[in-house]
């Protein structure tokens, strides 16, 4: 129904799908990559977000590490302009100046017999597999968020390739692009016809699995694709079923991919989708897909372009489709979705019972 400019669904369908998954917020006591460690270099200080909140991190000189709120306790000013002066950051305005704990250590101009005012909130914050990770949630549960465990980053028969850019879209519409295999239709024009089946689907308190396997139906195998997802059995080899399997464990989300027969997964996927604003319509993707080296020196420097290409051109579409889901929800108000896939029903389930409700 459409009155005005605002499109309606019956009170009954809106009903069907609440609470709404799309207002629901990031639980945020997880640990969360919010920079590449490579884009903040020595004796500098860069702002990032995490669902609305900046924060500013900084490398002192001697390689320390450390998250603060991105806003100085004087007049606001976004502390990442400022300067790194030692083991501490100054503010670009006044000079007032923060230590690692966000505690303030001195103002300039402030008589020796004053007491300093109050700082700002700090985050713990560390690095891993390439990334810097924040904890934005509540200290008193920092022990029990466990930090992510990617043991193929250091293998060395594994390259890694990463993702980190930022899609305009809530953070659940991309755990489901990944896991719903169902919509390999998209990618047509790049993987031909491939039929997905579901082998099985297990489920626990915050994490949900599947198994897939492949079978193509029409279409020709682009090269990336051949590499990345199918195998070539040799003559006289008795060759099983390819083999994937996406998890969802909250927050986090993997996709494994294991040629038939092969101990080793031919593809090592980790990806976390962090919102970037408040109302969590945007989120920042890192990921890690980490590719097992093929057996023959060099091979894969050789592949590196054609994966890159192909998977940079995977990710376009999805990025298109799930932007389009977006922009959807936001012309309707609600969550229209008829989700007929009981694996997407238990993801759905999973990221709304782990998550916050959004302030509305
Ligand atoms: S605004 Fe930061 S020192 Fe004044
Ligand atoms: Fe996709």
């Amino acid at each position: 129904m459409t009155v005005g400019n605002t499109v309606q669904l019956s009170g009954s369908a809106q009903r069907a799908n609440s609470p709404d998954l799309r207002k629901t917020g990031i639980h945020p006591d997880y640990w969360y990559p919010v920079a590449p460690c490579k884009r903040l270099k020595k004796g500098k200080a860069i702002g990032v977000r995490f669902a609305g909140d900046p924060i500013v991190l900084v490398r002192t000189e001697n390689d320390t590490l450390f998250a603060l709120e991105d806003r100085c306790a004087h007049r606001q000013i976004p502390l990442h302009v400022g300067a790194v002066k030692g083991e501490h950051i100054q503010c670009g305005y006044h000079g007032w100046t923060y230590d690692a704990t966000g505690k303030c250590v001195s103002v300039p101009y402030l008589s020796k017999d004053k007491s300093l005012p109050n700082g700002v909130r700090s985050y713990p914050c560390r690095e891993a597999y390439g990334l810097i990770f924040v904890y934005p949630g509540d200290k008193a549960n920092l022990e029990s968020a466990i930090f992510p465990n990617i043991p193929t980053h250091a293998n060395p028969r594994y390259k890694t390739r990463y993702l980190d850019r930022q899609v305009h879209c809530h953070y659940s519409f991309m755990h489901e692009n990944l896991m719903d295999m169902n919509h390999q239709f998209l990618h047509r024009r790049l993987m031909g016809s491939i039929k997905t089946v579901l082998m099985d689907l297990r489920k626990g308190k915050g994490w949900i699995e599947a198994d897939f396997t492949f079978a193509r139906a029409t279409g020709k195998q682009h090269i990336g694709e051949k590499f990345i997802l199918r195998r070539r059995s040799q003559p006289g080899e008795e060759v099983g079923r390819d083999l994937m399997t996406i998890r969802t464990e909250y927050p986090y989300q993997t996709l494994k991919f294991w040629r038939a027969g092969s101990e080793e997964p031919s593809l090592d996927l980790w990806n976390v989708y962090v919102p970037v604003d408040r109302e969590q319509r945007i989120n920042h993707t890192f990921g890690l897909m980490m590719f097992r080296k093929p057996s023959i020196p060099g091979l894969m420097n050789l592949l590196w372009p054609f994966i890159i290409w192909f998977t940079e051109a995977i990710f376009a579409e999805d990025r298109w489709i799930v932007e389009l889901e977006q922009k959807a929800f936001d012309l309707q108000g609600a969550d229209w979705n008829q989700e007929i896939f009981p694996l997407i029903q238990g993801l759905r389930q999973v990221l709304v019972q782990q998550g916050i409700p959004l302030p509305s």
